[in-house]
């Protein structure tokens, strides 16, 4: 019995070995890109690509183990949910009250912790903020939230 389940899991496995999420790698900058849209330093540039560009834009940087599944699948579904919560790429496309929201979020974030994801920094040990960095980062959201037109 142990046997025959062992051996079901196993062909589980090999099968979903061919079933891939699309991968989210844009290769062009959108016009509604958060650098085209609001005022963007490169050291505030440089920490949303290290820290959030992976789950928070359109193109997502993919480790090797994203080739196994169902990692693919759990890696996926970060990316999907990120996006969808907030998407960099995108962001020319939100009202300037649900831009000025994002904003605020990403500030509420930062406070609590809650972002980068850990499962994410675990392996990811650079896109972990230091107290500058989040500093930085929260300057920039409060003060971009400002800038925002009506
Ligand atoms: C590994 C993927 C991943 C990374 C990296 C990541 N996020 Fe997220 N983020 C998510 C997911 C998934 C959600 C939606 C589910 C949740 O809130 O946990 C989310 C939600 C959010 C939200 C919305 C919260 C809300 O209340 O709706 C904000 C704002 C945010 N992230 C900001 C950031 C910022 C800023 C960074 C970089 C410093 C970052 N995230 C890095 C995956 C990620």
């Amino acid at each position: 019995m142990i046997r025959k389940l062992g051996l079901l899991l196993l062909l589980v496995l090999i099968v979903i070995q061919f079933f891939h999420p699309d991968k989210n790698e844009s290769s062009v900058i959108s016009v509604n890109d958060i650098t085209n849209v609001a005022v963007v330093p490169d050291d505030v540039q440089s920490i949303l690509k290290t820290s959030c560009y992976d789950c928070h834009s359109n193109s997502t940087v993919y480790p090797w183990y994203y080739a196994i599944q169902p990692v693919a699948w759990w890696l996926n579904n970060h990316v999907v949910e990120g996006k969808e919560h907030l998407n960099f790429s995108e962001f020319g496309t939100y009202t300037p009250k649900n831009a000025r929201h994002k904003l605020d979020e990403v500030k509420e974030v930062l406070d609590k912790n809650e972002m980068p994801l850990k499962s994410y920094t675990v392996i990811h040990g650079n896109a972990k903020l230091t107290a500058e960095q989040k500093a930085l980062l929260t300057d920039w959201s409060q003060q971009t939230a400002a800038a925002v037109k009506n």
